[in-house]
């Protein structure tokens, strides 16, 4: 369902809301031989859009990736207020970087008219989509232009919360609280999902020596994953009494480069949307109780070590 064939890359557009987790998917991605990364769409999330754009063109530029090409999205969210996470991510959402100005210039074309233009140019189900934030652009490139919807092979996303519970509010997990009604509309695509909640996200919390193996590869994509992770794990260390952060986002790009290392389960995943108390919450339904027809490969075992071997590996190499 995610390998490419043996003599071609995987064609994949990321989007997501950078994010010390999502930087270190970037990485994870962008020098990996088996993905051809067509493009990386920002999303308003953990910051505002304003720096989750300029830390996508920092972390593809500090990849030595300038061909790749970034985009703005959308600001915020398709009904509701933007609601952002610096209490977590810190003011400019990749704290624990050493900052430059990036010299890849800002793209004036819309992310979502990016995503458009790609798939539409595409054969059907030839794209994977690599959602790690809200999913406001996605559901937005879905509602203006529902012909591209064929021309999704996959969508690997992070978000959503089962048994873990939530960590923004006691029902739902941030991406999909952010923009509950994005995410109701890529819930009912018809598209394969595979969906990476906080229940296989918690699985594989850093630690003061993974984060010491890190910085000790010595080149600068290491150190700057390294202060990055520093930062990272403070709050959540001490929100779950943890050493470290869970590494949500990098769950996306293992799983496309190693699915062995998880474990899915096809459920029926459908979004709370009106109410105030729950919104955002995931109705994973893992057991099958109520019969749907599952719309989504529910991940909910990893191989911790494996993970991190090979996020380490692939940051030893650049
Ligand atoms: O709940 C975790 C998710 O919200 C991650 O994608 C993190 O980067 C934030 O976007
Ligand atoms: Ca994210």
């Amino acid at each position: 369902m995610n390998k490419s064939d043996e003599n071609s890359k995987l064609p994949i557009i990321i989007d997501c809301d950078p994010g010390q987790d999502d930087a270190l998917m970037l990485f994870l991605a962008l020098n990996a031989p088996e993905l051809d990364v067509l493009g990386v769409v920002a999303c308003g999330g953990n910051v505002p859009l304003a720096r989750t754009e300029l830390n996508c063109r920092i972390l593809v530029e500090m990849a030595g990736r300038v061909d790749v090409p970034v985009f703005a999205g959308c600001e915020g969210p398709m009904v509701e207020q933007l609601f952002t996470a610096e209490y977590l991510h810190g003011e400019t959402g990749i704290d624990g970087i050493d900052f430059f100005e990036p010299s890849l210039p800002k793209n004036e074309k819309h992310g979502v008219d990016f995503i458009i233009e790609t798939l539409r140019s595409a054969e059907n189900e030839e794209i994977t989509l690599v959602p790690t934030g809200p999913l406001t652009n996605i559901a937005m490139a879905m509602r203006k232009a529902p012909e591209i919807i064929p021309k999704i092979k996959q969508i690997v996303l992070m978000g959503g919360a089962c048994f873990e519970g939530g960590n923004v509010t006691p029902s739902a997990e941030f991406n999909i609280y952010v923009d509950p009604h994005a995410a109701d509309v890529v819930m009912r695509c018809g598209r394969p999902i595979v969906m990476f909640g906080l229940d296989v996200t918690h699985q594989v919390m850093t630690d003061p020596k993974i984060v010491a193996d890190i910085r000790a590869l010595g080149n600068k994509v290491a150190h700057a994953s390294a202060g990055m992770l520093d930062f990272f794990g403070q709050y959540d260390a001490a929100k779950y009494s943890e050493q470290g952060g869970p590494l949500h986002d990098p769950c996306t790009i293992a799983w496309l480069l190693e699915p062995e290392m998880f474990v899915l389960k096809h459920c029926h995943v459908t979004i709370e949307t009106s109410s105030k108390l729950t919104r955002g919450h995931t109705a994973v339904d893992f057991w099958g109780v109520t019969g749907n027809q599952p719309n989504v490969a529910w991940a909910h075992k990893v191989d911790r070590a494996r993970f991190f071997a090979l996020l380490t590996q692939r940051l030893a190499q650049y």
